[in-house]
């Protein structure tokens, strides 16, 4: 594989971030627990709940981990839960963050687990969306970029779990 070519670098990546911040700071108010899914949210949601702050919210921030992808490029199409300690969060309104919105389905089971927890409001933002590989009908609330279908690495999203480190968005042969 040949190193992983620029798609979107890192100062357009942070305008983004403060602009999608600010959408959510204009249908979001008051309480907000962020949830991040591991791994692949985890440089987004840094960048993310600092620019929330900017924009007037004060989230609590938790993660849970769930996997649909084996080690490679094709995800083995159902969603298992390995890692979730968040609390009570009935009646609590909840913004629940991914890397990429691919087939539809992590972002469609996770959403569906809260509201049948009794979330207030499940809202959802991702930094990526591939709506041509949709097989679940699920958009996101928020979403950074609309990109095409090609395979992205790096601000936290891997291949195999490598790339996580680059600080730009990049995509792969
Ligand atoms: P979905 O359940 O098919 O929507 O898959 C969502 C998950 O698949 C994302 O959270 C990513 O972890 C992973 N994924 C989808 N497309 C890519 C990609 O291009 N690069 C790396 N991971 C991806
Ligand atoms: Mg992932």
């Amino acid at each position: 594989m040949t190193a992983p070519k620029v798609m979107f670098d890192e100062k357009q990546i942070a305008q983004r971030v403060v602009n999608l911040a600010g959408e959510i700071a204009q249908r979001i108010s008051g309480d907000l627990i962020v949830i991040g899914l591991l791994k692949g949210c985890f440089v987004f949601l840094a960048d993310l709940v600092r620019a929330l702050d900017q924009a007037g919210l004060s989230p609590q921030i938790d993660f849970i981990r769930v996997s649909s992808y084996g080690s490679g490029k094709e995800s083995s199409g159902n969603v298992n839960l390995t890692f979730d300690e968040t609390g009570d969060i009935s009646g609590r309104q909840i913004l629940l963050v991914d890397d990429i919105v691919d087939s539809g389905r992590t972002m469609s089971f996770t959403r569906q687990m809260f509201e049948s927890r009794g979330a207030a409001n499940v809202w959802t933002c991702t930094l990526l969306d591939k709506p041509s590989r949709r097989e679940v009908d699920c958009g996101a609330d928020f979403t950074g970029f609309i990109i095409e279908d090609l395979f992205v690495v790096g601000y936290g999203i891997d291949y195999a779990e490598k790339y996580r480190h680059l600080p730009f968005i990049g995509y792969v042969d």
